[in-house]
């Protein structure tokens, strides 16, 4: 049995850090084990302009810890306004590295998102021909699509048609979450990739569900079942370019998790590259992590992987219940809290 094992540093391809006193309460944790991450732009008011995500990209550079050489990496939040010409502007002079889509209402603060998808398509036309990834939060919101079939729904009515009228754009369908999902992204790749989160590798929806309602497993997408479950583990260890690390974290105040209506996201980043290690490990393919977390997200986005390289060794640890956010009361209930993790990073 493998105790230990070294991997180049990986990178986080889906990360949400917000802002103000969550963003310096939360990205030290991703900055101490990743070389870069995809910053997500669902801000209120949403990261739409370069602008923005020279503002954006400054403020997480101060709050990362002296000394770190971890590298944000901006994303466009797409619109039925967007300009083609910004997206373009941004990605020419280094500020965008990708568009994020999301459907309107699909999730937290996605309510300034894509309404008709008519009016993105000179957007969509213009990115294939500049050559900037389109990322996407895919899941079809209408009120007719049961919520457990909204991502196989996305496939069928957006991406597959996207991807034939648009054959040179890159697509990353984000925290795929159902078999449908995998199989339809091996089936087209190598022009769609797809990120994995730990937690759609780890639980089902009975886990969720079914002793009590646990909402710090409410996310969107949502936890499905055992069997897609089982079908995302399979595609995380089997080594294939299209699947890589994307975390999702996605840290809320207590009190919005614990809401009446709560708010989706669960905050993974203090545990996540140990508990991808801990799947990984369960299944007998540590031999395959390093290209899940380090060498697959590069290669999708035609960037280098990193060189240096972190440890992590088989020894126990509990997780911290929760960080505190600084502010009247704030705090924010860490994914896997108070549980005993078996792999922890030591170098
Ligand atoms: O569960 C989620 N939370 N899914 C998303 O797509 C967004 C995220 C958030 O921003 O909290
Ligand atoms: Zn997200």
């Amino acid at each position: 049995m493998t105790d230990r094992i070294t991997l180049r540093k990986p990178d986080d391809w889906h990360l949400h850090v917000r802002d103000g006193a969550m963003l310096k309460a939360s990205l030290p944790f991703t900055a101490r084990n990743f070389g870069r991450a995809i910053i997500m732009p669902n801000l209120l008011p949403p990261v739409m302009t370069v602008k923005d995500a020279i503002g954006y990209r400054e403020r997480i550079e101060r709050a990362l810890p002296d000394g770190s050489t971890f590298e944000p990496l901006m994303t466009c939040y797409l619109h039925d306004l967007t300009d083609p010409d910004e997206v373009e502007a941004g990605f020419r002079n280094g500020v965008f590295t990708a568009v994020k889509l999301y459907p309107a209402n699909a999730t937290t603060n996605s309510a300034a998102g894509v309404t008709d998808y008519a009016k993105i398509r000179p957007v969509l036309a213009r990115m294939e021909k500049i050559g900037i990834p389109l990322l996407m939060h895919g899941e079809e919101v209408d009120p007719e699509v049961d919520v457990f079939d909204r991502e196989a729904v996305w496939i069928e009515r957006r991406l597959r048609p996207w991807a034939k009228d648009f054959p040179g754009l890159k697509f990353v369908l984000e925290h795929i979450s159902s078999k449908i999902g995998v199989d339809y992204v091996r089936s087209a790749a190598p022009q769609v990739g797809a990120t994995i989160t730990p937690y759609h590798l780890t639980h089902n929806r009975t886990d969720w569900l079914g002793w009590g309602n646990r909402p710090y497993l409410y996310c969107m997408p949502v936890i499905k079942t055992e069997a897609d479950r089982l079908a995302l583990v399979e595609a995380a260890t089997s080594g294939d370019a299209c699947f890589f690390l994307g975390t999702d974290s996605a840290p809320h105040p207590v009190a919005r998790k614990l809401a009446v209506v709560g708010s989706a996201g669960l905050f993974n980043s203090p545990v996540a590259i140990e508990q991808y290690t801990r799947v990984f490990a369960d299944a007998d393919a540590l031999d395959k992590l390093e290209a899940f977390t380090s060498l697959n997200g590069p290669r999708h986005y035609g960037l280098q992987p990193n060189t240096a390289t972190i440890t992590l060794e088989r020894s126990p640890w509990t997780v911290p219940e929760q960080i505190d956010i600084d502010g009247p009361d704030e705090r924010a209930l860490i994914y896997r809290g108070g549980e005993q993790i078996e792999w922890r990073v030591v170098s």
